[in-house]
């Protein structure tokens, strides 16, 4: 079935139903790999797939053009999940020319090794494809050096790339029935901000901006990931809110535990939080996937990190954990540490270290026990989850 964005402009990608593992980050929904086709005296091909999923992509091309009719290949991103098709696309599409970026350009080749006929656009630049003009923008670090988006001008059409994308596989093509459905998208685009973009919420703003400056407006966003938006307004308001750091009032306790005396740390901790009235979740690292727990990062005001020390260290589930929120770069938080040790106490004074890496505000000095905590300690652990709510978890 033909899937028609605008006149003459095509949803030609692939579903990948079955992953789970996205360097690392849950899929729990799957995902989709975009690509668009522009049929118009030059016919275009944006985006391809990755690799693996190139006869998936030909058989949606060859519905609607032969595909060695190709005229021109637009590569939006290097990453592998869109350019890492070209090279089986190339053995039968023979394009003029492969628009990218500069850093595109750079990159392709050190991916590929190939001299194939690269073209290098910048911000402004604009390519007449018959009735159709294709303007480009350069998005550096969005998310990596390369990346940049496309804008077919006449239909306000944004093909944007990583930005607004969500890994969800579907039948759905378009958000025409959110928010209800399909069940849970809502929850995948935040997640996926979170575990991709979450770095790079200053380059977002600005990037708004430069939209503003541009005088460019959106009737449709179409990303290489997840579903086409027909009613853009929602998802620019969400990266909007999520790129400026907002934090709600959500305390998150965050832990793993050898013998369950951390784990009872911290469910004082979070029945604390409850008592003062805040939003609380509490995040077993061994039975949570981190990507799920930064979701829930995101937009927290308050993190507790716990741990056990384990051979004069922080547990390894909790530093694994600290190493990939590092590399998020969480803004706008309230934090502390708290553990349980037997004969040497390592752990919170190495996760405040971390905490203050992240430049998270670390609001106490943090709070440990020596083996079990007897019921005057468990005491104080909810009262001070209660006192750092009210303190740190306005609404
Ligand atoms: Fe979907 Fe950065 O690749």
């Amino acid at each position: 079935m033909k899937v028609e964005l605008v006149p003459g402009v095509y949803w030609v990608g692939a579903i990948d139903w079955g992953i789970r593992d996205f360097h690392g980050y849950l899929t729990d929904a799957g995902s989709t790999y975009n690509a668009y086709l522009i049929v118009d005296e030059k016919i275009t091909l944006i985006d391809t797939v990755k690799k693996g999923f190139v006869p998936e992509m030909m058989a949606r091309i060859s519905e609607i053009v032969d595909p060695e009719k190709i005229d021109y290949i637009i590569s939006n991103h290097v990453e592998m999940d869109h350019s890492g098709g070209l090279p089986e696309t190339l053995q039968r599409v023979k394009p003029q020319k492969i628009f990218c970026s500069p850093r595109g350009r750079i990159d392709l080749t050190r991916h590929f090794k190939e001299d194939w006929p690269f073209q290098e656009v910048k911000t402004g630049t604009e390519l007449s494809l018959g009735r159709y003009t294709l303007m480009f923008l350069e998005t550096p670090m969005l998310h990596w050096p390369d990346s940049m988006m496309t804008l077919l001008k006449e239909e306000q059409l944004l093909f944007s790339s990583d930005a607004f994308g969500a890994h969800y596989a579907s039948s759905e093509r378009f958000d025409d029935r959110l928010p209800d459905h399909p069940p849970g998208y809502a929850h995948q685009l935040k997640k996926y901000y979170a575990n991709i973009l979450m770095p790079m919420g200053t380059l977002i703003t600005q990037l708004f901006k430069k939209i503003g400056e541009l005088g460019l407006s959106f009737k449709m966003i179409a990303p290489d990931h997840g579903l086409i938006y027909k009613n853009p307004a929602w998802v620019l308001e969400a990266y909007q809110k999520w790129a400026a750091g907002i934090a709600t009032a959500k305390g998150l306790v965050i832990y793993d535990t050898m013998w369950h005396s951390t784990e009872k740390l911290a469910r004082a901790l979070v029945e604390g939080l409850m008592d003062a009235g805040a939003e609380a979740q509490l995040h077993h690292l061994r039975s949570i996937h981190y990507s799920d727990i930064v979701t829930e990062v995101l937009d927290a005001g308050l993190l507790c990190l716990g741990s056990p020390t384990l051979n004069n260290n922080i547990f390894p589930s909790v530093g694994e954990f600290l190493t990939y929120l590092k590399g998020l770069k969480p803004k706008n938080k309230a934090a502390m540490a708290f553990g349980s040790y037997g004969w040497s106490g390592q752990a919170v004074s190495l996760i405040n270290r971390e905490l203050e890496a992240m430049q998270l505000r670390v609001v106490h000095e943090g709070f440990q026990v020596r083996y079990i905590p007897d019921p005057e300690e468990l005491d104080r652990a909810r009262a001070l989850g209660e006192k750092l709510a009210r303190e740190h978890l306005r609404a």
